[in-house]
């Protein structure tokens, strides 16, 4: 029997090498909030035989076969416990309205540095050849004509729910009565006045980076190439096939064509680790279960103000239940003994731990999923960028609540923590758990399968609709409706013009009777 499984492998890694595939991954963000969706995926494809390229800020500490790195770190700075919780305690609606501006600004930097480093000359040296591209849509496009010099079929990946800009070169409707907006805090039903901001705002995002982004974007790839390439939309409407990092149970249904498939959870490890002895102690001595407290990778928690702070610890120390808090120092001032600190923690491995009973977290959107899958309750105090948007999902969705930190008081704090710990809640976000999970195959299978998918069928075109490459006047029917209104009135003219030299007519007779 073992034999006979033997034999069975080697012909399965024999097939799936006379198949395999050289991918080149361009993820050329620098933080790693990003790059650890990007990642697992990567390695996966390399695992099951195909060739993989990737450039990215993070190469690998320790070699997988077949995964070559072509690193540009350095080239960026990175995003790693840069930013200060007082730069978005006080958020105001202008504060979420210029967030594409900063994050695409961020974009250019990170194009600029990598163009200008030359690391990129790599991918075109003759001894690489690649079947396929797989990259990071996110804040600018500027890596996308890559493509001009290799023409194979790009596929898109996203490491949040889909940004405003993504969705015309999908062809994917975009409809602001229902469709939100990642970077709005609007929830799944929409009032009035959020709907007209989401028309407004999002609209304008989508003009912005169009015209103003995507024109940049092309000017630094050109003076790259040193060679008059297409406009880097091209390129962008090209591309066969988007992954998003985003489920219907959590993100909310939305309306896409055969070309976007929501692989979100793909950064779940498939089983947890055994906790470091020290967290394991803790979490298992805690006969009231444990509260996990994390704030994520790009906000340092130390920088929380001291009346938030001291609110907080206060509630803590009126809780029978432990709390782990990941936080960037060595001491904490006002600690109670129930809390324990450490500057990082396994977060996913830690959700997973049964006796782990509330997450207060961000709504960065990774730790959210891992909470969602573990049926860990939230109090999600979102920050910035889609940390608004995952939030209200989670509200939404049964997960958890929101609390902002300029609300927290004593008080507050401590009954939003009373209500998520209670058995109802528990049960709640049990439920969202169990459809998050419910799935024809993993969202890992499904982007492999996806991938290989878009290289068996030579970019797959026929899983686009023809929205793609409409000009806007024809998806938006403006012809038709000019067309249909202009018809109108010149019917209601002629009906007019009859009518009124009848009316004429008869006039006349009877006048001409009369004398
Ligand atoms: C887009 O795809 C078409 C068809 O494969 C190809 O002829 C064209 O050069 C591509 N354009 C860009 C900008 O890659
Ligand atoms: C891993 O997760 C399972 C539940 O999914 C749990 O029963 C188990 O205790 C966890 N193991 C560790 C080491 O935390």
């Amino acid at each position: 029997m073992r034999f006979f499984w033997n034999i069975l492998c080697l012909l399965c890694t024999v097939l799936s090498l006379s198949q395999a595939l050289r991918i080149l991954g361009v993820f050329p963000h620098s933080g790693i909030s990003h790059f650890v969706v990007m990642r697992p995926l990567m390695k996966e494809l390399a695992k099951r035989g195909h060739e993989v390229t990737v450039v990215s800020h993070f190469p690998l500490d320790k070699p997988v076969p077949r995964y070559k790195d072509i690193s540009i770190a350095g080239t960026a700075p990175l995003i790693i416990e840069k930013m200060s919780m007082q730069d978005f305690y006080d958020f105001s609606r202008i504060s979420l309205y210029v967030t594409p501006f900063v994050v695409t600004g961020f974009g250019e930097s990170v194009c600029r540095g990598a163009y200008a480093s030359n690391k990129l000359d790599e991918i075109f040296e003759s001894s690489h050849k690649y079947d396929l591209m797989i990259a990071e849509m996110f804040n600018s496009d500027c890596f996308l004509p890559i493509n001009h010099k290799l023409n194979i079929p790009i596929i898109g990946m996203s490491s949040s729910a889909l940004l405003p800009w993504m969705y015309g070169r999908f062809g994917i409707p975009t409809n602001p009565s229902y469709m939100t907006n990642i970077i709005l805090d609007h929830p799944k039903r929409l009032s009035f006045v959020q709907r007209l901001e989401n028309t407004v705002i999002t609209g304008l995002e989508r003009l912005f980076f169009y015209q103003w982004r995507n024109r940049r974007d092309t000017q630094i790839a050109r003076s790259y190439f040193k060679e008059d390439i297409p406009h880097v939309s091209e390129f962008a409407k090209n591309a066969s096939l988007m992954l998003v990092n985003s489920h219907f149970t959590l993100n909310n249904a939305q309306t896409y064509p055969p070309n976007v498939i929501e692989v979100g959870g793909i950064h779940l490890p498939e089983k947890n680790e055994t906790l470091p002895k020290n967290i394991l102690k803790f979490i298992e001595e805690s006969p009231h279960g444990v509260i996990f407290f994390s704030l994520g990778s790009t906000v340092k928690s130390t920088t929380m103000p001291a009346r938030e702070r001291e609110q907080i610890l206060s509630a803590f120390a009126r809780l029978p239940q432990r709390v782990l808090w990941k936080w960037e120092s060595d001491t904490m001032p006002g600690k109670p003994d129930n809390v324990m600190i450490q500057k990082w923690m396994p977060q996913f491995d830690i959700l997973s731990h049964p006796n782990v009973v509330a997450f207060i977290c961000h709504g960065g959107l990774l730790g959210v999923q891992e909470a969602v899958y573990n049926g860990v309750p939230m109090l999600v105090m979102p920050q910035h960028g889609d940390q608004h948007t995952n939030a209200k999902a989670v509200e939404d969705n049964g997960g958890g609540i929101v609390l902002y930190l300029k609300d927290v008081t004593l008080e507050r704090f401590y009954q939003s923590l009373q209500t998520i710990l209670h058995p109802e809640f528990k049960a709640k976000a049990k439920a969202l758990s169990e459809r998050f999970r419910d799935r024809p195959n993993s969202p890992m299978d499904t982007a492999v399968y996806w991938v290989e998918y878009v290289a068996r069928h030579k970019g797959a075109p026929h899983i686009k609709t023809a929205a793609v490459d409409m000009p806007s006047y024809q998806y938006l029917l403006l012809d038709v409706y000019a067309f249909l209104l202009a018809s109108s009135v010149i019917a209601v003219y002629i009906w007019y013009r009859i009518t009124r030299s009848l009316l004429k007519c008869m006039f006349v007779k009877k006048k001409v009777k009369q004398n």
